[in-house]
């Protein structure tokens, strides 16, 4: 992701050169396939031979294979075009066409069992038998929003996740080769994109499709103290209790908003709390029950498939996200829920706040913490009206308004 080359914008000196002897290639290239291609089977049946070799562009093919020898790719080709492909002899044009509604969409003109539809982050080698490519499959992920101020922050939290997590960091202030210097960066995929939030990268790099190889993922803040805190352990309170979309308890220190991620004592893990009074006209739902924040989430796939597809591409820093994710879990105050026993401090270090540009005699936090505040009711007017919208559709109103805390 850190450089990408674009074949074709950057054109080489001997590149005279080098068509002379793709031309070269090319009519020697053609030769072959005139010579081959009558006798193939698909070729008679729907006059393939003409039409086939003009968009052949070994300029291109050259470009793409780099490092291999024309004679090479001529080899493989004529490998290749030996093989059967498409209908045999004697089968109607007509039936030869593929058209699978139930493939995904866009995908519907290809036969079904060459479609893949979902990835992973799993590096692998250039050589060798791609079945062999990986010695292990980590099935958890986790993705840190970083700068490299919070470099030593992140290696501690780094080493508090096992092996079998895939470690993604998204990096804010390009400054990325840096990070080489801890050996678990070696191994990590880096995203670099300046000046971005968490909640944007998650929408543009983690699609649900993207990550469909991870039991969990853990969408984290880079401030957070990991001291008391074991990602297998988490995990296994998580899994022994249900927890489709959970935190960590957060630490009892200075600046706690809400009592409901609060960490307790002798306590493994809690789904419901008291607030303040007035707070929770209903105690279970949000932020009495069916309630955590943004800082730490951790979300098994179900549910990150479902909250993939709320968050919005403009409202970049989440805010109210949290209010809403008991949409994508049912019953919500069962599986929603705190760990009390894995817990983590947060340190709300200023840091991707600060860069902010100072307006209108502004610092730059404060601007950012503007923005954060106007994209929160932004969400709730968003989500109140589509629901409005829904509801009248089916042929009833509601009023939601009620359903919402309002912002403080
Ligand atoms: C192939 O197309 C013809 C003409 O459109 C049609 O009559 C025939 O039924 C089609 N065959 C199949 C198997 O669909
Ligand atoms: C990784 O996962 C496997 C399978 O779930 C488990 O047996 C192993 O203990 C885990 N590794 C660590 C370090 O916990
Ligand atoms: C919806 O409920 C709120 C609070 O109960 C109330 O203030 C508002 O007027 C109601 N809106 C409508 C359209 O009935």
């Amino acid at each position: 992701m850190k450089s990408v080359m674009l074949s074709g914008q950057v054109r080489k000196p001997n590149e005279m050169q080098r068509l002379i002897l793709t031309t070269f290639v090319g009519i020697m290239f053609g030769f072959f396939l005139g010579v081959s291609f009558p006798s193939h089977p698909l070729a008679e049946k729907m006059n393939l031979e003409a039409p086939l070799l003009p968009p052949i562009d070994l300029t291109y093919i050259e470009d793409k294979y780099s490092g291999l020898s024309t004679q090479a790719l001529l080899n493989a080709w004529s490998t290749l075009k030996g093989r059967r492909v498409g209908p045999s002899k004697g089968q109607a044009l007509n039936d030869t066409k593929v058209w699978v509604p139930t493939n995904p969409r866009g995908s519907e003109r290809l036969p079904p069992r060459i479609v893949v539809s979902e990835t992973d982050f799993y590096r692998r080698r250039l050589w060798g038998l791609p079945e062999e490519d990986l010695s292990s499959k980590p099935n958890y992920l986790v993705a840190f929003t970083v700068g490299y101020d919070q470099r030593y922050d992140i290696d501690a939290c780094v080493k508090k996740f096992s092996d079998n997590f895939t470690i993604v960091l998204f990096h804010y202030d390009g400054r990325t080769s840096e990070w080489d210097e801890f050996e678990w960066s070696k191994q990590a995929i880096h995203v670099s994109a300046l000046k971005q939030t968490k909640w944007w990268y998650a929408k543009r790099f983690l699609h649900p499709n993207v990550v469909a190889a991870y039991d969990y993922i853990f969408i984290w803040d880079e401030d957070l103290g990991v001291e008391n805190f074991d990602a297998e352990e988490y995990l296994k309170l998580v899994k022994k209790h249900g927890l489709e979309i959970s935190q960590p308890g957060l630490e009892p220190n200075s600046g706690l908003t809400w009592q409901m991620t609060k960490r307790r004592e002798n306590s493994e893990f809690h789904k419901f709390t008291e607030e303040k009074p007035g707070w929770c006209p209903n105690p279970v739902l949000p932020p009495c029950a069916a309630f955590i924040e943004i800082m730490a989430p951790v979300f098994s796939r179900n549910a990150w498939r479902c909250v993939w597809h709320m968050i919005q591409n403009d409202l970049v820093h989440g805010w109210g996200l949290d209010f809403a994710l008991r949409m994508c879990v049912e019953p919500a105050h069962e599986k929603i829920g705190v760990i009390d026993s894995q817990w983590i401090v947060h340190q709300s270090v200023p840091s991707l706040v600060n860069q902010g540009v100072a307006e209108d005699g502004k610092a730059p936090w404060e601007g950012v913490r503007e923005r954060c505040r106007k994209e929160w009711s932004m969400f709730q007017d968003r989500m109140a009206d589509a629901e409005q919208v829904y509801f009248k559709s089916l042929g009833f109103s509601i009023n939601n308004t009620a359903r919402y805390p309002t912002q403080m």
